[in-house]
């Protein structure tokens, strides 16, 4: 088999780390041939020829001898232009952009099929943990259950250190920053929304079925409080930024992203630091249970490399789940048991609990437990978006199997 020329697209973080893990393999049949910067004055932590580096996309697509595209910027609308552009050239493309891939999933299957070429994007969620291509290949039927687990390194990475080493929060977030884990914009790390679209491209490969991140629930870590914290220790818990999809029976599913009280004996209560666990149920196992570093720029280079690699036996994605005679539907008419702190006045009308279990108002801050609907979540969405207010799951098992 021939060995892969890469053009590579982002010398970050990522993209640097790209380039030593390649140094440091033997058996990749690959190696980097150019690679399109933003800006070519920009200082980089390593050391490569300056011949290679362009700031000209066309140097990459012009190359005939380039046959797989690496994608790894952080601008989800310059990835999408790239990535649709070497899709239809016919050039394979790995990329980690999980932005762009969850947002336009379904005319990038639609552009592999058109063009006869593959995207790859193993490094999209949960960094060096194969995820997707397991959920791909491995359960390929439909006794699987759930897939659910910590989604994002950088949440996670903060609520350790405040949780469990009583650091402040925002000398956290600023770590997170420091130490690659981060997003350029850190508030998609801690309001949810990076969780989110991994939870996106987990659920087309777990179920078959692309769901709009426009359309689901997801709330981050933003507003947590020292009283959130005095709780969940109360209760023996601890707080971890938890994204789900879960069948509800046979025809219909769930998704969503919210912080969780997760006590111990749970496999993501000792999930700490940048890691992340993704824990899959199905029908015949019960529970499996996947860990690893989720962010930082080595472990996410070595899930570009693991596709770089499959790309060179010509592996694809065939989204087979997608053409199964019953797909189930998605849907937020479920009830959930939530915790939400809040001022005396400062709970939106619209979000009404069905049942009220605990309740608790002081000078220092109130809290109600109850039941309430997911659908009524989604609707106040923008209204809980308010330093007074966080919410909290206890997990609740839809299919009565815990
Ligand atoms: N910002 C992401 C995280 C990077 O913290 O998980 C990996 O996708």
């Amino acid at each position: 088999m021939k060995d892969l020329n890469i053009g590579l697209f982002g010398f970050g973080t990522v993209g640097t780390g790209i380039y030593k893990v390649l140094e440091r393999t033997r058996n990749t049949h690959a190696s980097i041939r150019r690679i399109c910067v933003r800006s070519l004055a920009k200082k980089r932590s390593v050391d490569v020829p300056s011949d290679i580096l362009t700031d000209n996309p066309d140097d990459i697509f012009s190359d005939t001898a380039i046959d797989l595209v690496v994608e790894v910027i952080d601008d989800a609308e310059a990835s999408y232009r790239i990535v649709s552009e070497a899709l239809r050239r016919g050039l394979p493309v790995v990329s980690g952009n999980k932005a762009m891939i969850a947002r336009h999933l379904p005319e990038l299957i639609e552009l592999q099929r058109r063009h006869n070429t593959a995207l790859l994007y193993d490094a999209s969620a949960c960094g060096s943990i194969p995820v997707i291509r397991n959920l791909e290949e491995y359960y390929d039927n439909d006794l699987l259950l759930e897939v659910k687990g910590i989604l994002n390194g950088s949440s996670n990475y903060i609520l350790s250190r405040v949780f469990d080493h009583g650091e402040d929060y925002a000398e956290a977030l600023a770590k997170a920053q420091r130490l690659g884990f981060a997003e350029a914009d850190p508030s998609f790390d801690i309001k949810g929304f990076d969780s989110l679209f991994k939870l996106v491209i987990i659920t087309i490969h777990a179920l078959g079925v692309y769901v709009n991140p426009a359309d689901v629930f997801a709330y981050g870590i933003a507003s947590i409080s020292d009283f959130d914290i005095r709780y969940a220790r109360e209760k023996g818990a601890k707080i971890k930024l938890v994204a789900q999809v879960v069948k509800l029976d046979d025809d219909r599913f769930t998704l969503f992203v919210m912080p969780e009280f997760v006590v111990p004996g749970k496999y993501i209560y000792s999930v700490d630091d940048e890691y992340n666990g993704v824990v899959i149920r199905g029908e015949c196992y019960d529970r499996q249970f996947m860990f690893g570093k989720g962010a930082g720029s080595l472990p996410t280079a070595s899930s570009i490399l693991s596709d770089v690699t499959a790309r060179h036996h010509d592996y694809r994605y065939e989204y087979k789940k997608m053409s199964y005679d019953q797909r189930p539907v998605y849907t937020d008419d479920v009830t959930l048991r939530v915790y939400i702190r809040h001022r005396e006045q400062t709970l939106p009308d619209g979000v009404v609990f069905t049942k009220i279990t605990e309740s608790y108002v002081s000078e220092n801050g109130c809290y109600t437990v109850g039941d309430i609907s997911l659908a009524t979540l989604r609707a106040n969405r923008t209204l809980l978006d308010n330093p007074d207010i966080f919410i909290c799951n206890f997990p609740r098992f839809f299919l009565d199997l815990d």
